[in-house]
C-alpha cells in the first residue's frame, strides 16, 4: 500500500514546511517539495491512495507515554481496555502509548509484564510499549530490570506514595535507582510525600470532612515539592536519570528545573488536567445528579492544584522554557457509577484518575490557538520528546523518510466539541472535559502505513497495533 499525502503543512519539531508526504508500506519513505517527481517518475500516478492535505498539518502521530489500561487499582480495574482505550486513543490522533505493568508486593516482575502482554497483545488499536511499576523493590526486581530491558522496557516508576499498594520506601527507591545508573534505565517517580498525606487524610475525614474536594486538600503542594527533592537527591546520589511523572506544583517544576540547571539528568512530565483544570472548579461542581460528590470527577494524583496560586499558568511557561519536556496524559479512568461512587462519604476510597487520551492533542493544540506553545513545541511535546525520552525516535515523533507511517492530519479551520453528549470514544460514563471547546480537528489518522480513521469513521482494528520493544531514552550519554 502507497499513500500520498498531498498539499500539507508538514510540522515537526524541528520545523514547518509545505510538502508532500510519501508512505510506502509501513513506512515513510520520501518527503517532498509539494507536487515534485522523483527523477521524473509521476508519484501521485503510482500510489494507492492520495490525500488531499490543503490547509492543513501534517504532523507525527501523537506519542503518549503514560497510560493505564485495565489497570487493577483503588479496588477496581481502569475502565478503559486496551482494546477501547487505544481506539479512543487513536481518534484523538495519537498512535503510540506507552502502558505501565503493575508490580504490587509479593509479585514478580517478569510475571506481570508477561501478565500484561496477554492483556494487550492483540487488542491494541495502535503500537505499545510498557513501562514497568515497582512497589516493594526485591533482589529479584533488581536483576529483573535487566531482564526487562532487553524486552525493551527500560524505564521503571516508583511511588512514594500510597503505602501498602505501591509506595516504594527511601532505601528501596535508593537500591533501584543504583541499578538504573547501572544499567541505563530512566527511573520515574510519583513524588508525593505519603507518610504526610496519609496523616492529614485520616485527619480529614475524621474532621467529617469526606467529599472529593477534600482530597486536593489533603495533598498539598509540600507533600510533592518535598517529594520532588528528595527523588532528585536520590537520584544526584546514585547518578540515576530521573524523569518526574505528572508533575502538578509550580513548586515541584522550581525543584525539576534547579536539578537541569545543575547538569542532573531530570526530566518532568505534566499532563493536561494540570495546564486547565484547577481545585477551584471541582469544588464549584455541584450537579444534581452528584451533588457536591461530583468533584470524585477530577480525583487524581497529583491533584488538581488551585488556580488562585497560579500552577496551571507556570505549567505552560515550564512547556515553554523546557523546564518541562512533555505531556502525558495519565490516562487512568474510571466511571462514576459503579467505580468512583465507592468513595461516597469517603473521598480516599475514590478511585485516583482522570481519562484524557482521546483529547491530550487537541487540548494541547489549543495551547497554540491561545498563544501558550507554537506549533513546533506542540509536536515536540506531544510526539518527539516523548518519543526521545522512552528510545522510540527515529520509527516514531518525526516525519522523516524511514520512519515509521505513523502521521496524523489535522485541519486548524476544523472545531472539536468535547465531551459533548458523551461523544467521546474512551469507555467512561462522563467526560472530564466536558464543555471543552477546540479550534482545531484530527481528521485523518494513519499507523504504519494504515488509514485507521478517517473523515469521522474508524476503519482500523483491534489487532493493528503491535508490540514495541523500546531503547534506552536517547536523552542520556
Ligand atoms: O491519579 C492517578 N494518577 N492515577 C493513576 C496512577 C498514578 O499514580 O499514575
Ligand atoms: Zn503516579
Ligand atoms: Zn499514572
Amino acid at each position: 500500500m502507497k499513500t500520498l499525502i498531498k498539499n500539507g503543512t508538514v510540522v515537526n519539531a524541528t520545523g514547518t514546511a509545505n510538502a508532500d508526504v510519501l508512505i510506502d508500506g509501513e513506512k515513510i519513505a520520501a518527503v517532498l517539495e509539494p507536487g515534485s517527481k522523483l527523477i521524473g517518475f509521476d508519484i501521485e500516478g503510482s500510489v494507492d491512495n492520495v490525500i488531499d492535505a490543503k490547509g492543513k498539518y501534517v504532523i507525527p502521530g501523537g506519542v503518549d507515554a503514560h497510560t493505564h489500561m485495565e489497570m487493577p487499582f483503588g479496588g477496581t480495574n481502569a475502565s478503559d481496555t486496551f482494546e477501547t482505550g487505544t481506539r479512543a486513543a487513536a481518534w484523538g490522533g495519537t498512535t503510540t502509548i506507552v502502558d505501565f505493568v503493575v508490580q504490587y508486593p509479593d509479585q514478580k516482575p517478569l510475571e506481570q509484564y508477561h501478565a500484561w502482554h496477554g492483556k494487550a497483545d492483540g487488542n491494541c488499536a495502535i503500537d505499545y510499549g510498557f513501562h514497568q511499576i515497582l512497589s516493594d523493590v526485591q533482589d529479584a526486581s533488581l536483576t529483573a530490570m535487566d531482564d526487562l530491558i532487553k524486552e525493551g522496557v527500560t524505564s521503571f516508576k516508583l511511588f512514594m506514595a500510597y503505602k501498602g499498594v505501591f509506595l516504594s520506601d527511601d532505601g528501596q527507591i535508593l537500591r533501584a535507582f543504583q541499578k538504573g545508573a547501572e544499567n541505563g534505565a530512566l527511573m520515574m517517580m510519583h513524588a508525593e510525600n505519603g507518610a504526610v498525606i496519609d496523616v492529614l487524610v485520616k485527619q480529614a475525614i475524621e474532621a467529617g470532612n469526606t467529599t472529593p474536594y477534600y482530597h486536593g486538600l489533603t495533598r498539598p503542594w509540600q507533600a510533592e515539592e518535598e517529594a520532588t527533592h528528595r527523588a532528585i537527591m536520590i537520584a544526584n546520589l546514585t547518578g540515576a536519570p530521573l524523569y518526574i511523572v505528572h508533575v502538578s506544583a509550580k513548586q515541584a517544576v522550581e525543584q525539576i528545573a534547579h536539578a537541569r540547571d545543575l547538569g542532573q539528568n531530570v526530566f518532568g512530565e505534566t499532563c493536561p488536567q494540570y495546564l486547565y483544570l484547577s481545585l477551584e472548579d471541582q469544588l464549584g461542581a455541584s450537579s444534581k445528579e452528584w451533588g457536591d460528590f461530583e468533584g470524585a470527577k477530577w480525583v487524581c494524583s497529583t491533584p488538581l492544584r488551585a488556580r488562585g496560586e497560579g500552577h496551571q499558568h507556570h505549567m505552560w511557561q515550564a512547556l515553554r522554557t523546557n523546564d518541562l519536556q512533555m505531556v502525558s496524559t495519565d490516562h487512568c479512568p474510571f466511571c462514576m457509577k459503579g467505580q468512583k461512587d465507592m468513595g461516597l462519604g469517603d473521598f480516599s476510597k475514590i478511585p485516583n484518575g482522570i481519562g484524557s487520551v482521546e483529547h491530550r492533542m487537541d487540548l494541547l493544540y489549543q495551547g497554540v490557538v491561545e498563544g501558550n506553545i507554537s506549533l513546533e513545541r506542540w509536536v515536540e511535546v506531544t510526539s518527539t520528546t516523548p518519543a526521545r525520552m522512552f528510545g522510540m525516535y527515529g520509527k516514531k515523533g518525526v516525519i522523516q523518510p524511514g520512519a515509521d507511517g505513523d502521521v496524523v492530519i489535522y485541519d486548524p479551520k476544523g472545531h472539536t466539541s468535547i465531551g459533548l453528549n458523551k461523544t467521546h470514544h474512551m469507555n467512561m460514563d462522563y467526560s472530564a472535559w466536558e464543555g471543552f471547546e477546540i479550534d482545531g480537528h484530527v481528521d485523518t489518522v494513519i499507523s504504519r502505513g494504515k488509514v485507521i480513521v478517517d473523515g469521522g469513521n474508524y476503519i482500523g482494528s483491534k489487532s493493528d497495533g503491535k508490540y514495541i520493544k523500546r531503547g534506552l531514552s536517547q536523552y542520556l550519554i
